[in-house]
């Protein structure tokens, strides 16, 4: 590896764990920005946390992005995974369909035996259209499960990258870069010290939810992210962090 680790990794969980107040941090080796591997290895340990944290018939909601995919693909059913709902955390059909939201919960529904509800409605949507969609006693009723979820797990992603991702306007993405946006999650865009500084019109989850749910789980690593996952992290609403090494380093450095 091209970095070199002064610490040793459960010495640098406790360091993140304490820095920003979480319950638990995990962290795999390497860096998932460069290795394949090692993006498998952070999906597979959300799986981890996923199966010590899930109580039967909990809602589970998920985000979409690449590193919740490796978390879906390595999904194994188990005795505490009974009557599961896996709900995506919002609409947004942008994404590619293999890293949409909706399939990562349908994928993680099948994988383990559960149930899944998906949410048809595209991330972009004026006020009216909003407003009239959420009229609608089907979007109503997803929206009220979603709202309910127990579990929220969650990518992060730098916020410019995401902005050109979701095609963003450039005026909104000026804006946002005028107000320091530097991380994403859940559509959601947060600057250096986690203060929220752009939202997404979205149906799913608002602010008030993530902040009244009881385990939020960030997935995210790669040294690239480390800004991104520090701010989402001073935000303060995360309860565990699963990340990998390069993105830790990087983490501590700005600590
Ligand atoms: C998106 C999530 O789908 O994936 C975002 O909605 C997250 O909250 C992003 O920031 C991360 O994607 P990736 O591919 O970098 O894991």
């Amino acid at each position: 590896p091209l970095y070199k680790s002064m610490f040793g990794l459960s010495e640098l969980e406790e360091k993140l764990r304490a820095a920003f107040g979480l319950k638990q941090v995990l962290i795999v080796q390497g860096d998932s920005e460069t290795s394949v591997q090692t993006k498998r290895e952070l999906g597979r340990a959300a799986c981890q946390v996923l199966r010590a944290t899930i109580r039967p018939s909990d809602v589970v909601a998920v985000t979409g992005g690449t590193t919740l995919s490796h978390v879906a693909n390595q999904l194994a059913p188990t005795a505490s995974m009974k009557d599961i709902w896996f709900v995506p955390a919002r609409g947004g059909l942008g994404e590619s369909l293999d890293y949409q939201a909706n399939t990562l919960a349908s994928t993680m529904a099948k994988r383990t035996g559960g149930h899944y509800r998906l949410l048809h409605v595209p991330d972009h949507l004026g006020e009216e259209a909003f407003a009239s969609l959420m009229q609608e006693p089907n979007i109503k009723e997803i929206v009220s499960v979603i709202r309910s979820a127990r579990i929220v797990v969650h990518g992060i992603g730098d916020a410019m990258v995401m902005a050109r991702r979701r095609k963003l306007e450039h005026d909104v993405v000026e804006a946002m870069k005028a107000d320091g946006a530097l991380a994403e999650a859940f559509g959601f865009y947060f600057d250096r010290s986690g203060s929220v500084v752009h939202k997404m019109q979205t149906v799913g989850l608002r602010l008030e939810d993530i902040v009244n749910t009881e385990c939020v789980i960030g997935v995210a690593g790669g040294a690239g992210k480390g800004e991104a996952i520090a701010a989402v992290m001073r935000f303060g609403h995360n309860d565990v962090l699963v990340t990998d090494e390069a993105a830790a380093l990087e983490i501590v450095s700005l600590l």
